[in-house]
């Protein structure tokens, strides 16, 4: 008998070391207990009838039939189907809204919930388990079609579980955003916030203002690093761009629901306004025809020095009374399309350069006693805030929000850092965490050798690092966390999914699985796992984690040394310096390394035993000196 518990014990940790079950995010609770689930040549569904459950029920069918080829049977009532959906009469008390069970035997899986999205999620949990064929886009050829067996018991730590879509600096259609609300719903993500204005583009239809997206919609495609465009000229059409009708978004809206994500629409304002001034130019403090171009990534504000100098006005006038006639069509519109609680205003890094020079702004400071131009857009905030309130909505703004006074009721995003979320929870508003430190996506996720340059780095274990509670803070105002993609640097969708995966998997943890269920090498086997459904389905992802972290310094010769180190376990490094192409029969990094002294460039790779796996990377040894020095 001890024999026995001894076998068994050794065996599950065999299991749990060698398994192949790899769930993005971790489950709260997942046990496996031998054997496996072959599905059956036709496979039969038994799902209730629930208009809410049509779409989860379609894609699963959808999912079999397309890559196992097999038939495919959906039955209210079929006692010995292999696939069961089931809604519990009586709630359980511990999954909640989201959670399910999910039960794997070799009779067949059972999931179980109390609500149509606890089903969706499980679905995704059962997919998860069988092979990364089933997420091809053709029949697989001859595949083992089978799960292992498990009991899962899992829902949500967060109900604010979001990723943040830029469409203003590069524009996505309709489709693109329904293919990235189809793979975030895959790793349990709940919220889409669309960012839908900015100084770039205004993307959204406006009936009651057509002119927001007859002449916001549109800029000069540029191509190379925005931010360092040429000013566009008069000769440079201007048909790079585009919106979304009304019923564009409403069909949007509608797929997401079926997925579960709800979407937050953000109409950026006061700063971030340039399509709209250029709309409108009456709405800037500093009107005057033929002034303002929507942006095309051509620089008008100087960011050095930590402040913001604006070259040209991008800000709508909180001292302007038709500013606010103009947002209450918006966000009529706006509060009449999005079914979603919240409606985000922006608020963020709005350059206040003009309003100082602006006689209007300072008879405004006068009449309503406000003392700095942070307190000039608090006054702005808090009427917006009556104007979103009165559609019947609640507001949502990034951190700068909180200067110059938090409006009673606003909900705040911290994006700079936690300072922000940590200062309004203990004001009591609700928070939800975005801080760049660990859920920028736009950001490089390896060196700048090689990724595409980006101001600023998060790499993925540091994005796996995201905890959405700060300490000191009362949980409950923390509504959750999500991740930013912002597209300045991002000019198609492939980018679009390079950027956002693997690091969204990191955000989906953080913001699903319970916190100590973390653990950053047992993350990465599940990544890699991952990676392969990705090339099945064809998704794009960053292999960054593959690619070795450099550091340069001086010794006291003043030879440079470079110290190599790799992001994930078990990889090793090989370089060169001699400009020749490294392979595994190149010498091997085991410590720091002095570049000769007339080297010119070092080359690395990395290797998982014989097979290459990261990038070759070329690193110019003047960059690494010019590293060294900027330490000193
Ligand atoms: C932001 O990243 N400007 C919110």
């Amino acid at each position: 008998m001890v024999l026995l518990c001894l076998c068994f014990a050794l065996n599950s940790l065999y299991a749990q070391q060698n398994s192949a079950v790899a769930i993005i995010p971790q489950p709260v609770k997942i046990t496996e207990s031998g054997g496996v689930f072959k599905l059956p040549e036709t496979i039969t569904i038994q799902a209730p009838e629930d208009a809410e459950l049509k779409h989860t029920l379609s894609f699963l069918q959808e999912r079999f039939s397309t890559t196992t080829g097999k038939a495919v049977n959906v039955a209210a009532n079929a006692e010995l189907a292999a696939i069961k959906l089931q809604l519990l009469s009586t709630p359980d008390g511990i999954i909640g809204n989201e959670g399910y069970h999910l039960s794997v035997t070799p009779a067949g899986a059972v999931i179980t919930a109390n609500k149509a999205a606890g089903i969706f999620y499980g679905v995704q949990t059962l997919l998860q388990l069988l092979p990364k064929e089933i997420e091809g886009k053709e029949k697989a050829g001859d595949i083992n079609w089978q799960a292992p067996c498990v009991e899962v018991t899992d829902y949500p730590r967060f109900g604010w579980r979001g990723l943040m879509f830029d469409v203003s600096r590069h524009f996505f259609t309709k489709d693109e955003v329904k293919s990235y609300i189809d793979k975030m719903a895959r790793y349990k993500f709940n919220l889409l916030h669309w960012h839908l204005t900015d100084d770039e583009g205004w993307r959204i239809e406006i009936k009651s203002l057509p002119k927001l997206t007859e002449v916001g919609a549109w800029n000069v495609k540029k191509t190379g690093y925005f931010g360092t465009f040429s000013a566009p000229t008069p000769d440079e059409p201007r048909t790079y761009g585009g919106f979304y009708t009304q019923d564009d978004i409403k069909e949007v809206i509608a797929y997401a629901k079926e997925r579960f994500v709800n979407i937050l629409p953000e109409v950026d304002v006061p700063g971030h306004s340039l399509a709209a001034v250029a709309s409108y130019p009456e709405l800037s403090c500093t009107p005057g025809a033929d002034k303002y171009k929507v942006g095309s990534g051509n620089p008008f504000i100087d960011w050095t020095d930590h402040g913001m100098v604006a070259h040209l006005d991008n800000t709508l006038c909180p001292a302007n009374e038709k500013v606010y006639g103009f947002l209450d069509k918006v966000f009529t519109e706006v509060a009449a399309l999005f079914p979603f609680d919240y409606i985000h205003v922006g608020g963020d890094e709005c350059a206040k350069t003009f309003w100082h020079k602006s006689a209007a702004i300072k008879a405004l400071m006068k009449k309503e006693n406000l003392k700095t131009m942070e307190e000039v857009q608090s006054y702005f905030e808090k009427r917006v805030l009556k104007i979103v309130e009165a559609k019947g909505k609640k507001l949502i703004g990034w951190d700068e929000i909180l200067e110059g006074g938090l409006a009673p009721g606003a909900a705040v995003m911290s994006w700079r850092g936690e300072k922000g979320g940590i200062e309004a929870a203990k004001m009591q508003h609700e928070v939800v965490m975005s801080p760049t430190t660990f859920v920028y996506i736009d950001y490089m996720q390896g060196d700048a050798a090689i990724e595409p340059r980006v101001y600023a780095s998060l790499r993925l274990n540091k994005a796996y690092q995201f905890e959405p509670v700060p300490e000191g803070v009362d949980a409950k105002y923390i509504k959750g966390g999500q991740a930013n993609l912002w597209t300045e640097q991002v000019y198609n969708m492939r980018h679009a999914e390079y950027m956002t995966w693997p690091r969204a998997f990191a955000t989906a943890e953080s913001v699903w699985s319970a916190k100590e269920a973390k653990n950053w090498n047992n993350f990465t086997r599940r990544v890699e796992q991952h990676f392969k459904r990705f090339d099945a389905a064809e998704t794009n992802y960053a292999p960054s984690m593959y690619d070795p972290i450099f550091t340069s310094s001086f010794d006291g010769k003043g030879q440079l040394q470079i110290t190599l180190a790799t992001e994930i376990e078990g990889l090793d490094i090989y370089y060169s310096f001699d400009n020749s192409f490294p392979d595994r029969f190149y010498p091997k990094y085991t410590e720091t390394v002095t570049a000769p002294k007339d080297a010119v460039m070092m080359k690395v790779i990395t290797y998982r035993g014989k097979e290459p796996i990261g990038r070759l990377i070329y690193m110019p040894l003047d960059e690494m000196k010019k590293r060294a020095k900027a330490k000193k």
